[in-house]
């Protein structure tokens, strides 16, 4: 602990040194600082690297600039290998909107916005453009117009396209959910894309698998029946709200985002990995990738109210979010299945003088969970607000708007994923 926080007040100490020496350091003139008389040049390469490797990858970009040597330091195989070794940095959220042909991002970090080089890749697909559908660790996955997948690092713009996929039948094509897992191990990165086709009851799984740079074959799902889920406890006072067993509501947000058509998830509990989705009735899907199972969960939504709802992940947890319609007003809350009682849990609710402004509205949500946090874009015809809701604190944060060119954007979904210049595609 003592280290890393030395190593902290260290790297503050360089960023303050690196942004007062821009300049100086361009034209090769060498400062004195005043109080000790730490030069850069004493450092040697090893140990610059691994300071380096602390910083922000946002303070990297600049960095890049600064002198030849933090330069060659920063493009160096070492210098990635020190990067991999942070176990974690503060998500960045890739902004969805359609035709979208440049990336913007929002970066938690800092509270802004910014630009990132569109990956050159990503341009040749001529009419919609790649829609980013998954995203893991330091990567994107894209869908091209075709149905290939294009897996991306957003911060170098690195991109490699999977090989086309194949499938033993035809009807398998029907495409639910695409979610996207990596792992790290002995510095070796990895990862998988897990696609769940077909119509309930009849899902397959396939799956990518990086490391043999293959589509595995498809696998039938088998329908997981939870007989008992039906008689929920009828006395519980947010039935009146959400749970109904009559009647199919078409979830209104389905069309909406062209990337969240594939709204899906996943979690690894203890190296049981689940992959959830909503079916396009609205109610959210289980697939259990160990014992090649699928179970529906009990509907969650008001049949006679306008609502949009999505999945998220938090802290490893599925989440749903949910704007509701009743009795004229709009209400924002987060719920979790508690699997113990099977039934739905609430965990937050907006504060209804804010969720109030979107009844009536037609809003459409869109989210993703990162940590504690949830990053929830709200869309209607009129308005387009982003909010960050802490589930810990229960706050709900407004971000500022996102202007490019004089220009407010409008985005209709984000994906999560770690800066990282490390990230090999
Ligand atoms: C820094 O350098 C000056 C001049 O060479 C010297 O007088 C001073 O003692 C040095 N300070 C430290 C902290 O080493
Ligand atoms: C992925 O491929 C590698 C190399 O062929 C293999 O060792 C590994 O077991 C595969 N992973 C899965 C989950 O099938």
């Amino acid at each position: 602990m003592r280290k890393v926080l030395i190593f902290c007040m260290f790297v503050n100490y360089l960023l303050d040194v690196c942004f007062r020496d821009f300049g100086l350091m361009e034209r090769g003139l060498k400062r004195k600082l005043p109080q000790n008389n730490f030069s850069m040049d004493e450092l040697n390469e090893d140990l610059l690297e691994r300071i380096l490797s602390w910083l922000p990858t946002s303070a990297f970009f600049r960095l890049n600039s600064v002198s030849k040597r933090w330069k060659s330091a920063a493009n160096s195989a070492s210098f990635k290998l020190a990067c991999s070794r942070i176990p974690s940095r503060d998500p960045w959220f890739l902004m969805v909107a359609p035709n979208l042909k440049q990336s913007v991002v929002f970066n938690s970090a800092e509270n802004s916005w910014k630009r990132l080089n569109y990956p050159c890749h990503l341009r040749e697909d001529s009419d919609q453009g790649c829609m980013p559908v998954a995203a893991s660790g330091g990567l994107v996955c894209y869908r091209k117009s075709s149905g290939n997948f294009i897996v991306c690092n957003p911060v170098t713009g690195s991109c490699s396209e999977l090989p086309p996929l194949h499938f033993a039948s035809e009807n398998h094509q029907s495409l639910n959910a695409v979610v996207m897992s990596s792992t790290t191990s002995n510095g070796q990165q990895s990862y998988k894309i897990v696609l769940v086709l077909g119509e309930i009851p009849n899902l397959f799984l396939k799956f990518y698998n990086s490391s043999s740079g293959c589509w595995e074959d498809e696998s039938a799902l088998k329908k997981n029946v939870d007989d008992s889920s039906m008689d929920c406890d009828s006395t519980d006072a947010n039935v009146v709200y959400f749970l109904s067993t009559t009647g199919t509501v078409v979830a209104s947000n389905m069309q909406r985002s062209p990337s969240k058509q594939y709204s899906s998830v996943i979690t690894n509990k203890d190296g049981w990995e689940t992959v959830y989705f909503l079916s396009s009735s609205g109610t959210v899907v289980a697939c259990n990738l160990a014992d090649k199972s699928f179970f529906e969960y009990p509907r969650l939504l008001p049949v006679f109210s306008e609502y949009s709802i999505d999945i998220a992940v938090c802290n490893g947890e599925l989440v749903v979010v949910l704007l509701s319609e009743f009795l004229e007003s709009a209400s924002l809350r987060v719920w979790k299945y508690d699997e113990a009682n099977r039934r739905w849990q609430q965990i937050v609710v907006m504060p209804a003088a804010t969720s109030h402004e979107w009844y009536g509205r037609k809003v459409d949500i869109n989210c993703v969970g990162a940590g504690d946090r949830i990053f929830i874009c709200l869309n209607s015809p009129e308005t387009c607000t982003y909010i960050v809701c802490d589930l810990v604190t229960n706050t709900w944060v407004e971000l500022p708007k996102c202007c490019i060119n004089g220009e407010v954007m409008e985005f209709m979904s984000a994906f999560s994923f770690e800066p990282r210049i490390e990230a090999a595609v």
